[in-house]
This record gives C-alpha cells, structure tokens and sequence, in this order.
C-alpha cells in the first residue's frame, strides 16, 4: 500500500472552489499521528496493524468528534477521498466475494428480485456489482467522488443494471427515491456519533414501508483495530443500533458475524441486522 502525498493534494481536489480546499488544508494539517508520522493513512485500520490498546490518543479522538461532529465528519470524508484516489488503495474488506448474510439476503428472498437494492456507502461498487449479477438493478451511493469514479470504472460491463451517485447520508433531508432494499457493510460503524440519527432518518426515508434494511457493521472487538467510534460489544452494539434506528425499524435479527476479507487476509467481528421498516404514519 503506498502512502498518499500530503503536501500537494491530489488532482481532483486541486479543482474545488478555493474556500473548500482552504478548509480542507486546515483539516490536513490536523491529520491523525498516524497520517502525521507517515504510516499509510489507512494502517490504524488494517487488521495487521500492531496490536495495541486503545489509549489516551484514541480517548481523544473520540472526544474531539462529540465537541466538533461536523469538522470531523468534513475531515473524514477528506481522508476517504484520498484513499479512494489512491489506485493501490486495497483494504482488506475491499472483495469481490459476497458477505454471507448478503447471500442469504437473496438466496431467502429477504431481498426480492423485482425489487431495487440501494448500496450506502458503496466504495468501489464490489457489492453493487454482485448484486446486478443476481439480476437486481442496483444504486451505489457513496459521498466520495473518487470512489463513485472507480466503482463507475469497474463497472463499465455491467452498466445497464447499475447506477451510482455522490451523496452524503449525513446531510439533513437528503430525500432519497424510496426502495424495499437496502444494504450497509461497513459505512455506518464509521459515522460519527452525533451524526447517526440524521444518517438513521434518511436512510428510514429511502426505505418503503415494510423495507428490508440490512446492516452489518463491526464492532471492533479486535484491540488491533483502533475506532473511537466503536462500540466494542455485541450487546452494546445491539443497543446502539436499537436506539439510532428503532423509531424506524423492527430488528428482525441481530447475529454476530464476521467482515469478510479479501483471501490471506484476517477478517474482523461484526454484527448483522435484519431490519423491517416500520409504518411511515408513525415516523415520516
Ligand atoms: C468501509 S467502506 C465500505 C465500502 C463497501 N460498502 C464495502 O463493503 O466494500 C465505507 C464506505 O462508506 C463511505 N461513507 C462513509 N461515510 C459516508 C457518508 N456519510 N455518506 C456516504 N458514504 C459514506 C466511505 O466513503 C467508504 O467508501
């Protein structure tokens, strides 16, 4: 994995207006330790990194997301941008063979054919491509253009069953054509905190009464793996998720799993939930 340059930014940023990039750069130069010292951006979140504990730094982080959520939402989406303009960016979640839980998804008919799927945070497409595959049309959403450019990329076969776009799930009223499917691996566990009810709202938007959402979202049991936003056990998780989506959703189902890893790569704990939605006349 190569590291990002961190002193010039990258070409597609290097076209946003001027008072954009002027606050990108300030959110920059507060880059974690990790960004700092030169280890690729990524490397607090590989499953190889160098077993550790969570320390005063990630108590830190954690704190500074609750004082300022929407600076460190605007940085978050900075760094994913990058990684996502990096071509060797390969994370170890980063894989063309479908979660379980998602096999199960349509293989059940939980998630029926006729019906449209919206992936949240769809990255580099691997999941919409799987799913236009098993004959779904399918929307990938992701708020970073780079990445909604590279899943458009690998995608350029499979065109007529696909369409992607560049939305952030955090922005109020994001107002989205509601769907029956939904599915989330790996976006919500990384939003920040004080953010969630609005990313729960307009995802409860998107859905159609008696929806079916499915999350799966790590818990980051693994003290490798170092999130300040993770909440480290299923229990907690569970009501976590109960509390953020309940208004909206029935848990079905809620069953510890794995993130699954591209091959010779460790996975990482995580939960699945099975959610219907709830009736729209009770929350819009
Ligand atoms: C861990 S990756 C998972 C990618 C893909 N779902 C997969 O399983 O391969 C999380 C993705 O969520 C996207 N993301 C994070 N926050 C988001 C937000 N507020 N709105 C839209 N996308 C977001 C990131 O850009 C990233 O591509």
């Amino acid at each position: 994995m190569t590291t990002p340059d961190k002193k010039s930014p990258p070409g597609e940023l290097q076209q946003l207006p001027g008072g954009l990039r002027a606050k990108l750069a300030l959110v920059s130069a507060f880059q974690s330790r990790e960004a700092s010292s030169g280890l690729p951006v990524f490397a607090s979140y590989s499953p190889v990194a160098p077993k550790r504990r969570p320390g005063w730094a990630s108590r830190s982080r954690a704190k500074i997301q609750q004082l300022f959520p929407k600076w460190t939402h605007l940085r978050d989406w900075y760094r994913w941008e990058r990684r996502w303009l990096n071509p060797n960016f390969s994370p170890f979640w980063k894989t063309n063979d479908p979660q379980k839980e998602i096999v199960a998804a349509v293989e059940s008919g939980w998630f029926p054919k006729q019906q449209q799927v919206i992936d949240l945070g769809c990255g580099s497409g691997e999941i919409c491509r799987w799913l236009a595959r098993q004959g779904f049309a399918v929307l990938g959403i992701d708020y970073c253009p780079a990445a909604i450019a590279s899943a458009q990329r690998f995608s350029a076969e499979q065109a007529g069953a696909l369409a992607y776009e560049v939305a952030d799930l955090c922005r109020e009223n994001l107002r989205l054509k509601p769907v029956f499917s939904l599915i989330d691996r790996g976006c919500f566990h990384r939003v920040v905190k004080n953010l969630r009810p609005v990313f729960a709202r307009n995802i409860a938007q998107a859905t159609s009464e008696g929806g079916h959402f499915l999350l799966i979202s790590g818990t980051f049991q693994d003290s490798r793996i170092i999130n300040p936003r993770a909440i480290p056990s299923e229990e907690g998780l569970r009501d976590h998720v109960e509390e953020i989506f309940g208004d909206y959703f029935i848990i079905e189902r809620a069953e510890a799993t794995f993130l699954n890893a591209r091959e010779g790569h460790e996975s990482t704990p995580a939960m699945a939930f099975w959610m219907v939605r709830k009736s729209k006349a009770i929350h819009a």
